[in-house]
């Protein structure tokens, strides 16, 4: 409890304003959302994390019911995509600013990306430069479900790859090839739409998904209804009074930003 507590002093003295680095942290930390596995949560908790951590959120997904669309971006509206502009030109992209709406500043994504998306490679270079350039202590990306090039040059300089996993058989089985695919990367489980009381036979599935690998499991976020069916562009975690129906997950969201902050302190 000394150790979990000089950690967390040790962070909070590390925030500047807006989270962005000073002189105590030098580099800053990229945070992947990813899961081969469709809908177990990546947007949802991509956005909010980046809301916590004050961090640019980067929308590597480009269908329509992502991050970007949330947030009040309608991409197919735009000819232009700032993203794939950047990786093209070599530059840094200025990301869309949302905090004084409570919203995350965000990278939005583009159809386009489809199409037009880099090698593993040039993605995972153009991250490593834009973080260093925008000069926040955390970069947050959210990524497309499955494999693409995109998402394993993201990988490659995550400092945390946080994967959302609803304790769910299909969900587990996905769960478990990602563990076995992911050996070597700093993966942190992430419990999501979790019930108030989660079945044992799923609990037994998802430790013998980790098996003896070294991944870490952050608290358990619940389902809940008012979480699906919300429709404010504003972070759930930026609420101020947070709404009863919210306070749960609101609480555990908070909990979770702040593991993923000592695991990558
Ligand atoms: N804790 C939760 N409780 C209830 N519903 C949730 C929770 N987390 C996410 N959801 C809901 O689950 C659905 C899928 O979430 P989300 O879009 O974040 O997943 P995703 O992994 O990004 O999906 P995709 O693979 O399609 O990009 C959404 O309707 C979302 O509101
Ligand atoms: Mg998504």
């Amino acid at each position: 409890m000394a150790q979990r507590r000089a950690v967390m002093t040790a962070c909070l003295h590390n925030v500047g304003p807006l989270g962005r680095l000073n002189a105590a942290m030098t580099e800053p930390r990229i945070l992947v959302v990813h899961s081969r596995k469709g809908g177990v949560g990546k947007t949802t908790l991509a956005y909010e994390f980046a809301w916590i951590l004050q961090a640019p959120l980067i929308d590597l997904d480009w269908e329509g019911g992502g991050a970007t669309r949330s947030w009040g971006y309608r991409a197919e509206d735009h000819q232009r995509c700032p993203l794939i502009d950047a990786l093209e030109r070599g530059s840094t992209p200025r990301p869309m600013a949302g905090r004084r709406t409570k919203r995350p500043d965000l990278v939005p994504s583009h159809p386009d990306l489809e199409l037009f998306q880099p090698d593993a490679e040039t993605m995972a270079a153009a991250l490593r430069s834009w973080a260093g350039e925008w000069g926040h202590q955390w970069v947050v990306v959210d990524t497309h479900p499955g494999a693409t090039p995109a998402t394993s040059g993201a990988l490659q300089v995550a400092n945390v790859v946080a994967v959302p996993v609803p304790l769910g058989v299909k969900d587990l089985h996905g769960t478990e090839l990602t563990v076995k695919e992911l050996v070597g990367y700093p993966l942190i489980l992430v419990p999501n739409k979790i019930p108030p009381v989660p079945a044992g036979p799923m609990l037994d599935m998802l430790a013998r998904a980790i098996g003896d690998e070294d991944v870490k499991v952050a608290p358990p976020i619940p389902a809940a209804q008012a979480v699906t069916t919300r429709r404010r562009r504003t972070a759930m975690t930026s609420e101020d009074p947070v709404p009863k129906a919210l306070v749960k997950v609101v609480t555990a969201l908070e909990r979770v930003a702040r593991f993923i902050e000592e695991a990558a302190a």
